[in-house]
């Protein structure tokens, strides 16, 4: 058995030159004279992997009750496709076979995410405090099998065979995000569902859908139906000239919204919903001109003209406050998780100092200032959200003018954002561009598809942490986790969000999963080969290992 964080101890009954052997196989995470090993990714808190090894066979039993069973189920389902078969689920606990169980007393060891997964030649048994628990250890299971696990086609000639093994683990982060972009490229239903599948393999639970932009609107709402029916219908060259972009249009309906809340939630997945406000609010107000700044004359014009002529930006007059309360009392209806993002991110100031309109709106607030105004109005949101159970989120621009008493800040600008805001005793989700920005090319600009530009290299994500070391303890609780962006402005399919996602999703996943003393790049690189078959074996378009 292992003891602590990364020490190993060898198993019984081996000489040194065993143990020597045994443990720089366990090192080097690759099969030498030892036990038979696998890739696993993101790397377990504690794993030892030990002689003999455990064969799937078609009348393997799988048993769960309760709520375990539905898990066993997913379990069923993920390996039915390549084995080609369906391990039979039964009813009462087999002496053989794989095993699911939850035990509220391994909460305190687990926490709601974590798991103990044993595989001996007879039996695999995978226990768990909370359902979220066992869904994860059955990602490691997937990949304790060969990579062809993963395909979506029965594969013949594969022995389903894993390595006997003991692992205890959790996630070192709650928040262990990813985001991606409908609003300037729509991403139709199904490639979501593809997102969510490649997450869930790597132990994400959130997903921020970027809905809404100066780009697009990408929400039914049912009060307000034009800004779904105008605000999705940007085909880019009425707003960055020169074009070329693939044509975007599209929405997600109540029912898309509430198959893809169904299908993430399985997976242990949170949906966060992103409305941008007050800045990033184009689409919105070419669908309805009055939310804007000195929009006179802007009705008067098709909507296809309308794009280029609107700031972006928000006049945060009550009616416009009342406009976007009720927009989120929709989204409130539609996505049931605690967090609510509202964006408030890049608002050119300027246009508020110097409108008429707007000055007069801040003597009347008695704000001092353009700044002020912006922290009012999202004060604004944060009570409404408050008022209703929910949590905001917003991008760190919010703590400019004074951070709204709930908020959450997202740290995009550095750490140093969320730095401020733990300290002043707000939670934060790190997702600094510096490690976290997967619309950043990955390579030479001459050999990869188009990107928006910056240099985020693999080994750059895999060096991010998101607990900066001048937090104190109590501070440092604040940091719920980090998060990987894939801004949509070039990324228009399927193949591409893959290329810019994996394999620096990978090594996120680590970086929010593992204990910081398990992470090696090194390592994780060899490990990595393998993991990435797998992906492929799954039809994920990673981009490939230089
Ligand atoms: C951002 O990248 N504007 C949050």
């Amino acid at each position: 058995m292992h003891r602590g964080n990364g020490i190993v101890t060898g198993p019984r009954g081996v000489g040194l030159v065993g143990l020597v052997c045994w443990v720089v196989a366990v090192a080097c995470g690759r099969a030498g004279t030892g036990p038979m090993e696998r890739a696993l990714i993101p790397r377990p808190a504690h794993c030892v992997f030990h002689e003999g090894r455990h064969v799937l066979r078609r009348d393997t039993p799988v048993h769960g009750a309760g709520e375990a069973r539905t898990e066993a189920r997913q379990l069923i389902e993920a390996l039915a496709p390549a084995m080609g078969f369906r391990l039979p689920l039964v009813g009462q606990e087999p002496a053989e076979g794989i095993s699911l169980a939850l035990d509220g007393g391994l909460a305190e060891e687990l926490g709601g995410e974590g798991y103990r997964l044993r595989v001996d030649p007879r039996r695999i048994e995978l226990r768990a405090a909370r359902p979220a628990g066992l869904f994860h250890g059955i990602q490691t299971l997937r990949q304790l099998l060969p990579p062809e696990a993963f395909s979506r086609r029965p594969v013949a000639g594969v022995d389903w065979v894993l390595p006997c093994v003991e692992i205890i683990d959790r996630p070192r982060f709650a928040w262990r995000g990813l985001l991606v972009d409908p609003a300037r490229h729509f991403i139709p239903v199904e490639d979501l569902k593809h997102f969510i599948d490649a997450m869930a393999v790597h132990k994400f639970n959130r997903l921020q859908l970027h809905l809404t932009d100066n780009e697009g609107w990408r929400l039914e709402i049912r009060r307000y139906p034009r800004l779904a029916e105008l605000g999705s219908r940007n085909d880019w060259t009425h707003l960055w000239k020169g074009g070329g972009r693939t044509p975007c249009f599209g929405y997600y309906t109540r029912e898309d919204i509430a198959g893809l809340v169904r299908y993430a939630a399985e997976r242990h997945i949170t949906l966060v919903p992103e409305i941008e406000m007050p800045y990033h609010a184009g689409a919105a107000i070419v669908a309805y001109p009055e939310l804007g700044v000195n929009t006179a004359g802007l009705a008067d014009l098709p909507p296809e003209k309308r794009w280029r002529r609107t700031h972006g930006l928000l006049a945060p007059r009550e009616s416009t406050v009342r406009f976007m309360q009720e927009v989120l009392t929709e989204v409130i209806e539609m996505f049931p998780g605690p967090f609510i993002h509202i964006g408030g991110d890049e608002a050119n100031l300027r246009v508020w100092a110097r409108d008429a309109e707007m000055q007069a709106l801040m003597k009347r607030l008695g704000l001092e200032g353009p700044h002020e105004l912006h922290s009012w109005f999202i004060r604004q949101m944060d009570a409404f959200l408050a008022g209703r159970g929910r949590r905001l989120v917003g991008w760190d621009e919010i703590l400019q003018g004074g951070l709204a008493p709930g908020a959450t800040v997202m740290s995009w600008h550095g750490f140093a954002g969320g730095v401020t805001a733990a300290r002043a005793g707000h939670d934060v989700v790190m997702a600094p561009t510096s490690h976290t920005y997967f619309d950043y090319y990955q390579g030479p600009r001459d050999k990869e598809p188009p990107a928006i530009g910056g240099f985020l290299r693999l080994e750059r994500v895999y060096a991010f942490d998101p607990l900066p070391p001048e937090l104190t303890g109590a501070e440092a609780r604040h940091i719920l986790g980090g998060q990987g962006q894939l801004w949509g402005e070039y990324i228009a399919t399927r193949d591409h969000r893959d290329y810019m996602a994996w394999p620096r999703g990978c090594a996120l996943s680590e970086t929010l999963w593992s204990p910081r003393g398990r992470r090696d790049f090194t390592e994780f690189r060899r490990r990595l080969r393998s993991h990435l078959e797998g992906l492929r074996q799954a039809g994920v378009g990673f981009r490939p290992l230089d």
